[in-house]
């Protein structure tokens, strides 16, 4: 990455602000998942022990301007102290008076959480003002939030414009370094696993990949799109008519690159997503027109598993059934199986997939797990991050 990243610059007594994605899930105001905020650590204590007067910045849902209690990070202060081990100062507030109060309080090494940037609207807006006042409480940036790094918003966007020098946090610089290891300079054959139910949502991510991969697999509801497209019967199962053309285009530029090219050739079939359990196996050719295909069947679990034999690097993004449910779960566990079992360099990322992993608790025998849905997609499809774009050069 030629970004100028945190271990490059001079934090001593410097008030840096980093930008981190605490946007992690909460039930009752509690956080349940806190692989967000442990992500961010190593950024926050490398500032601290560097002598920095720390300052971290986030959002967490999609709150009302003004802003809402239930999407106040007041609710992830005491999972956050815990995690650093070590007492955190709040703002109620990310620019302002009591912000930069907050931050002229701290001492050398001390951290001072700021509000939910959202609950100023000006935040999503990339607001110049906005972007300024954030600057104003800061001597350096970092960006460390990966997960919102495709947001081109006040507080990781715009205020790189007006503090220098601005820089990439750890987490950030990994998740990039290793997307580009793995999809940009991969070791070969690099196999790409694409779920999820719309093709139209992750066409450019598909048309990117064809040109890179030496295998495709296809999973999730978007691969009955495909089959309609071979002149298949699908049955009653989801299929996106306007994509047609465009499933036969990816298909053709896998044979044209000499891509292996997999679709599911056989499926659990139900009654409905919410069913106890599937009522039949069929193949791919024989799809009812009284029941829903929620997973794929055991040949095509058998089949990928042997496509992914001989990668040296897996990327996987998106599940292979409806996988919420457990009795058609069976296809996103097993990717997630092949994946640990594969020997070969294996990135996984969005939430679905992340999800699957976790609940098959095979996460450490993940070469990487993205932090980010949306920015990791964005990365599949071949954009610049703005987040990312903006930082100084190294
Ligand atoms: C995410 O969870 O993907 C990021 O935190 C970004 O959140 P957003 O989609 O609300 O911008």
């Amino acid at each position: 990455m030629r970004k100028l990243s945190i271990d490059q610059v001079d934090l001593k007594g410097k008030r840096v602000f980093i930008r981190v994605d605490f946007n992690v899930p909460l039930k009752n105001g509690v956080v349940t998942d806190d692989t967000r905020i442990t992500a961010a650590l190593p950024t926050i204590r490398h500032a601290v022990a560097a002598g920095a007067k720390v300052i971290v910045a986030s959002h967490l849902g999609r709150p009302k301007a003004g802003g809402d209690p239930e999407s106040s990070l007041r609710q992830v202060l005491p999972v956050f102290e815990k995690a650093l081990g070590q007492k955190v100062a709040f703002a109620a507030d990310c620019i302002g008076p009591v912000a930069e109060a907050a931050v002229a309080a701290l001492q050398d090494g001390d951290v001072l959480l700021l509000e939910n940037v959202r609950f100023h609207k000006e935040e999503e807006k990339n607001d110049e003002g906005f972007a300024k006042k954030l600057a104003a409480l800061a001597d350096v940036y970092v960006n460390d939030a990966f997960g919102a790094a495709h947001r081109a918003h006040g507080s990781t966007e715009g205020i790189a414009r007006y503090v220098q020098p601005a820089v990439s946090g750890f987490l950030l610089k990994d998740e990039i370094d290793y997307f580009n290891k793995a999809v940009n300079d991969p070791a070969r054959p690099l196999a790409v696993i694409v779920g999820g139910a719309k093709v139209s949502s992750k066409l450019t991510v598909l048309k990117h990949l064809v040109e890179r991969a030496d295998i495709m697999i296809i999973g999730g509801a978007m691969a009955f799109t495909f089959n309609k497209a071979l002149g298949r019967d699908i049955g009653p199962n989801l299929c996106e008519d306007d994509q047609l053309e465009n499933v036969m285009n990816v298909m053709a530029a896998a044979r044209k690159k000499g891509v292996k090219f997999y679709l599911p050739v056989d499926f659990l079939v139900a009654d409905a997503v919410d069913s106890k359990s599937a009522r039949d196996v069929v193949t791919a050719q024989d799809l009812p027109s009284d029941g829903i295909a929620p997973d794929v069947g055991p040949a095509t679990i058998a089949l990928f598993k042997l496509a992914l034999k001989k990668a040296k690097t897996i990327v996987w993004n998106g599940p292979m059934g409806i996988f919420e449910n457990p009795a058609f779960a069976l296809g996103t566990v097993a990717m997630a199986h092949a994946l640990a079992d594969s020997g070969a360099v294996t990135v996984v990322g969005g939430g679905d997939s992340v999800a699957a992993v976790n609940q098959a608790g095979l996460a450490e025998k993940m070469s990487h797990i993205s932090t980010g849905g949306g920015a990791f997609l964005e990365l599949l499809e071949g954009k610049t991050l703005p987040g990312l774009a903006a930082l100084t050069d190294a």
